[in-house]
């Protein structure tokens, strides 16, 4: 079953003929709100809010684990993660779509393993390719068959917001080698990685990062809004598509 964790701009998911909702608990908490079930284009398919239903979740504060956790352990076997970005690289615009190849985390605090307390035996997990480069391909696929135009790889840098950055971040960001910088990449990786369940991401961007062209001046919210709205629509269609050819053993 193909899981969604749906960003800012993407709270629910039209195209999800919704069969149920549960609360589900797990041992590291509630996610971030009720996994809403269905189907997509007659293929089952799982939901969740990351912010939470009305966006009442702040990045650093999301409960990554829980949310990673009941997917997994509801017959997730493929989680599609959708999250909003600002682009650093200069041929990236607003509304441009990618698929990212790489996480540069600079999150701090955030609970981002299975594995802690002198009970749990240390485990480290490879995280040399954070997403599935199965998934990744089947995503690019998807894409190609709905007619979307979308970035294949980028540099995604995690931040922990939630303010956003000051242009000399960005400009920190850059010299590190990050394309597009957001706040909730991580640890939702990597824990999808411990649960050895393929994940990946589509990324949106939403507004150039600060500092640089239109957000010289600052970051305008106002223009934020109106992009994902538009632009979430064809991440819908990329999704539609995956769910379409999901048992399609080419693909897998
Ligand atoms: N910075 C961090 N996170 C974001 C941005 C940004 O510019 N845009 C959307 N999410």
């Amino acid at each position: 079953m193909l899981a969604i964790i749906g960003g800012s701009g993407l709270s629910q998911l039209a195209n999800l003929d919704v069969s149920h909702r549960e609360v589900l608990r797990t041992p590291y908490g509630e996610p971030s709100g009720a996994v809403v079930f269905g189907q997509i284009r007659g293929r089952p398919a799982v939901f969740l809010a990351r912010h939470g239903y009305g966006h009442v979740i702040a990045p650093h504060e999301v409960n990554y684990r829980a949310n990673i956790w009941a997917l997994a352990k509801n017959g997730a076997e493929a989680i599609v993660s959708v999250a909003s970005v600002g682009c650093i690289r200069p041929d990236l615009k607003p509304g441009d779509v990618l698929i990212p190849h790489q996480i540069i985390d600079y999150t701090w605090g955030r609970k981002s393993t299975y594995h802690e307390g002198y009970d749990s035996a240390v485990v480290h997990v490879d995280f040399t390719e954070p997403y599935d480069p199965g998934l990744r391909a089947r995503l690019l696929g998807a894409a190609d068959a709905a007619g979307v135009a979308v970035g294949d790889g980028a540099v995604y840098a995690v931040t922990q917001g939630p303010r956003l950055e000051t242009s000399a971040e960005i400009d920190r960001l850059e010299r590190d080698g990050a394309d597009v910088v957001g706040m909730t990449g991580m640890p939702e990786a990597a824990l999808a990685k411990e649960l050895g369940v393929p994940y990946a991401t589509i990324n949106i961007v939403a507004n150039y990062a600060a500092g640089r062209a239109d957000s010289r001046n600052g970051i305008r919210f106002e223009t934020i809004e109106a992009v994902l709205a538009e632009s979430t629509g064809r991440a819908r269609a990329i999704i539609e598509n995956l769910a379409l050819h999901d048992d399609d053993p080419a693909c897998s």
